[in-house]
């Protein structure tokens, strides 16, 4: 199977990102075709300073490598060293609907979250989205839960071009992980954790005392049993998730290990938890911190490789509109 998936250099990882989308990339590469990219053309459609963006970009590649995804199993690249994305995303403008990209959940709340800059890239962020994705005739693009509406406007402006212009691409199937697609703030777990919100994040790399912080003082509800209820127990559903999904134990099973426990064992546990978990990771980072030369060439190749399949299917693609 051909699998794409992408994420902004807009911040660092945290263990949303991780849990609902890049986790899953790394057992992925073992037995798939798989391409992921640093999408750095989508993260300036929301305000980011220039001078830094390529820090950024270092920072992310770094981060992927240090949680396993290995440039020799995977095509990792930077989007925007293969110009074919911009190119497909101006052609697919013409066949996507402009009533779907205004009715997108991600772009309304980013119009309300950036006010005094909603510019047209916002709009048509999904458009290069699209892009990203059908360049390389995906069949899968693995995600977390808030990017489905976006893998389903891909096949709808798929669909529509092979209507158009003759079979060209296939459809792509959206995939979502069945616990952990939607890890929510840890300062408001009515809320998605977020890059663009610091306060709701755990950051993947965050050092042992920052943890300790950030979950002891995790939003829980006022009544004190470790039970999962998504409805009426949001806070602490959500830390069972994450125990859940660090130490695969079943939740039944820690609630049961909790019994008659109150919340601050359990947070007390669930530090201990992550502090080891994460540990590899921090230590995988702190070794790479140093090596830009190696990093570069690992881009410069991964961008080498995207291309040749990028530039087969322009070829394809503008034959098909017209355009030689
Ligand atoms: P982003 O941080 O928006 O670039 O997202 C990168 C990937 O992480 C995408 O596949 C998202 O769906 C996924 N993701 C982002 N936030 C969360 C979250 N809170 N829980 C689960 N997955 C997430
Ligand atoms: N929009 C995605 C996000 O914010 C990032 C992204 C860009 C992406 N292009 C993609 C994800 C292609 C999957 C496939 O998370």
């Amino acid at each position: 199977m051909k699998i794409f998936s992408g994420i902004q250099p807009t911040g660092e990882i945290h263990i949303g990102n991780y849990l609902g989308a890049i986790k899953h990339w790394v057992k992925l590469q073992e037995t798939q075709e798989c391409i992921f990219s640093i999408v750095d053309l989508h993260s300036l459609t929301t305000p980011y300073n220039p001078e830094i963006l390529q820090k950024k970009i270092l920072e992310l590649t770094i981060a992927h490598l240090a949680v396993g995804i290995n440039p020799e199993k995977s095509i990792f690249f930077v989007q925007s060293r293969v110009k074919e994305h911009t190119e497909l995303c101006w052609l697919l403008n013409t066949v996507c609907p402009v009533g779907d990209l205004s009715r997108m959940t991600q772009y309304k709340e980013k119009t309300k979250q950036f006010k005094k800059n909603i510019n047209a890239g916002l709009l048509n962020y999904p458009v290069l989205q699209a892009a990203d994705i059908l360049l390389y005739k995906t069949e899968i693009v693995p995600i977390g839960e808030d990017q489905k509406q976006h893998i389903e406007l891909t096949r709808t402006i798929a669909k529509k071009f092979n209507t158009k212009f003759g079979e060209t691409f296939k459809i792509p199937e959206p995939q979502l992980p069945k616990i952990g697609a939607k890890i929510m703030a840890l300062n408001d777990p009515t809320k998605k954790m977020s890059k663009s919100m610091p306060e709701s994040c755990l950051f993947l790399f965050d050092e042992p005392d920052k943890i300790k912080k950030r979950i002891m003082s995790a939003i829980t509800d006022t009544d004190k049993t470790i039970k999962y209820d998504i409805k009426n127990k949001p806070g602490i559903s959500n830390l069972l998730t994450i125990y859940h999904l660090f130490s695969n134990k079943p939740i039944q099973e820690i609630e049961k290990e909790f019994e008659g426990k109150g919340y601050g064992d359990f947070k007390k546990e669930l530090v201990e938890l992550l502090t080891e978990s994460l540990k590899p990771f921090r230590e995988k980072r702190k070794e790479l911190l140093n090596q830009e030369a190696l990093i570069q060439k690992i881009l410069n190749n991964g961008a080498k490789k995207a291309k040749i399949v990028a530039q087969a299917t322009m070829e394809d693609v503008r034959k098909k509109m017209g355009l030689i």
